[in-house]
Formats: structure tokens, C-alpha cells, sequence
């Protein structure tokens, strides 16, 4: 199958087969970041430029490693070191990035959509590295790679998605994802952090933790999102910690092979207990690894052949 993708903007507008093709090459891909020599020539001579308005730990290292070991040349520009200081808007900063000649620019914005406005502006391929609170499409990818690889499958596993639901692109995103692949995925968390009517994304929702991960095959934590948020939603991180937390405690309830993940950044002893996330479901780490894999794979489909 050939991958005929400009930009990697959202999971929506991935079909269950460029998914099922970015995972497969994400496998095969892998094994480069254990070698001696962790280089191939595949983008030699291709631009990557990174441009991070949020701050980023495993997503923007990932990315600059993944096109690294791919050969990539890169660039890296954040809203503080850049002209957007000065006034210059984001269209006109990507028209000058595009004079440039670019093969892709890897943006993560603040804004929702903004992504989504520099794929219509540029030439370049656009990577959609977190926008807002819409989309982290290649977060989700590197979750169904982290699943698949442990599981064999996604295809009919219960999914529990825990926390801050109403403020997680990475929810979103894994949300479409994960039903797109056939699993089911039931979200929980306090009523003010699940957003009316997310069921229409396949979902279903629930209030007690205790309860949702009994059957989960799969239990994601996400972090609450206090940045996004405009006011209290939870009176003070001891209570969520007791009520929404996943502590040794809690998984008591759920399956012996049940696996713990995490997009990070992790807040310890609030929605995860340290034990649990250095503890033996947890696969917390093993998703930063894949997020190299996945990002060379998508670099690799986008860049590294004609369109
Ligand atoms: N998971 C994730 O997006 O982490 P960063 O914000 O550190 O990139």
C-alpha cells in the first residue's frame, strides 16, 4: 500500500489501513535505535523544521531524533525565540518558513486547528505535534504501537481512559484511534473533567475508577490539564489523589495482565501513585520509545519517497 498523505493533521483523517501501514513501519524502523551506529541514510537531504509554541519534552526530542536518525537536516524555532514575539502573525511567519523550501514543519500550537491552517498555507508536509485541546495524532499512533506490540492486537480490548478527559488532545485523539482499531474505550474521571456528549466519539463514560477498570485490558492515566483550565475542578490534588488516582490500592481490582500507561508528563502521587507508575504493568517508558519509532515511520511515509 503507498502512503499518498501530505500531512499528518488528525487520527480522523487516518483510515484503519494508513494506520495499520505507519504501525508496521514503525516496527520494522525500531530496531535502528539499538544499533551501534543509529543512523540510516533514508532523508538525507530533507528539511525538518520543529516549531513548538508549548513547551514539549518527549514529543519535540522524539521528533528531532527520529529525523535525525533518519538523516534529516533540523531545525528548531519556538514561539519565544522567534518573530512571533515581535507581532508577526502565524501565516506570515509559514510563508516565510516556505520560502525556506521545507519538507516538513512539525508544529505544536496552543490554538486548536492551527495546524490544520498551516497545511493549507505551505507546500511542506505539516506534522500536527499537539494542538490545543483538539489532536495529538502521533501520540495516539505511538499508544496503538505500545498496545499492539504487547497485546498482538487492538481489535477487541477494553481501553479505560482515567482523568481529564475534557482537557486531553491525547484523549481525543486515542479516543478515534483506539474504536477506529476496534477496541472499546470507556473514559472516567469527576463529572466536571468528561465533557457532555464525548460519547458521540464511541466512548462510554463513568464516575467510579474502582469500578471502570475491572475489565480494562488497558488503563491510561492522563494528567489534569490545569494550564487549559479556567477554573477549580477538583478542590485539591489530596482528593483527586484519593478519589481519581491509580494507586496499588486501586489496581487490586483490575486483571493481572492489565497495562498502565501515561502520556506524561506525569504528576506523581496525584492522578498515578509512584509505585504504580515504576511498577511492573507499567509501560509508561516503553511508549517514549515507540514515540522515536512512530515519528521516523511518519517522517519516513511523508518524506521519504514521491508523493
Ligand atoms: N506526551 C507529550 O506530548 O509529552 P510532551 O508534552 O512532553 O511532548
Amino acid at each position: 500500500m503507498k502512503f499518498e498523505k501530505k500531512d499528518i493533521l488528525d487520527i480522523e483523517s487516518l483510515s484503519r489501513d494508513e494506520i495499520g501501514l505507519i504501525l508496521d513501519t514503525a516496527d520494522s524502523l525500531k530496531e535502528i535505535s539499538s544499533r551501534a551506529i543509529k543512523k540510516v541514510p533514508t532523508l538525507r537531504g530533507k528539511t525538518i523544521v520543529h516549531f513548538f509554541h508549548e513547551s514539549s519534552t518527549r514529543t519535540r526530542t522524539s521528533f528531532e531524533i527520529a529525523a535525525k536518525r533518519l538523516s534529516g537536516d533540523t531545525v528548531s524555532i519556538s514561539a519565544s525565540t522567534s518573530s512571533i514575539v515581535k507581532g508577526e502573525t502565524l501565516a506570515d511567519t509559514a510563508r516565510n518558513l516556505e520560502a525556506m523550501n521545507p519538507d516538513a514543519i512539525i508544529l505544536r500550537h496552543k490554538a486548536a486547528g492551527t495546524p490544520h491552517m498551516l497545511a493549507r498555507l505551505v507546500k511542506s508536509s505539516v506534522i500536527n505535534a499537539g494542538d490545543g485541546m483538539h489532536a495529538h495524532p502521533t501520540q495516539a499512533l505511538l499508544d496503538m504501537m505500545t498496545i499492539r506490540e504487547r497485546k498482538g492486537r487492538l481489535d477487541g480490548l477494553n481501553i479505560v481512559i482515567a482523568g481529564d478527559i475534557a482537557h486531553s488532545r491525547v484523549a481525543r485523539s486515542n479516543i478515534v484511534g483506539f474504536t477506529k482499531m476496534g477496541a472499546r474505550v470507556s473514559l472516567v474521571g469527576p463529572p466536571t473533567m468528561i465533557p457532555q456528549g464525548i460519547e458521540t466519539l464511541g466512548a462510554s463514560a463513568s464516575y467510579d475508577i474502582k469500578e471502570a477498570i475491572g475489565d480494562a485490558d488497558i488503563i491510561m492515566m492522563l494528567r489534569i490539564q490545569k494550564e487549559r483550565q479556567e477554573s477549580f475542578l477538583f478542590p485539591s490534588d489530596r482528593e483527586y489523589a484519593r478519589y481519581f488516582g491509580l494507586t496499588a490500592e486501586t489496581l487490586a481490582t483490575a486483571k493481572d495482565d492489565v497495562l498502565i500507561m501515561h502520556p506524561g508528563p506525569i504528576n506523581r502521587g496525584v492522578e498515578i501513585a509512584p509505585e504504580v507508575a515504576d511498577g511492573p504493568y507499567s509501560v509508561i517508558l516503553e511508549q517514549v520509545a515507540n514515540g522515536v519509532a512512530v515519528r521516523m515511520a511518519i517522517l519516513y511515509l511523508l518524506l521519504g519517497g514521491p508523493r
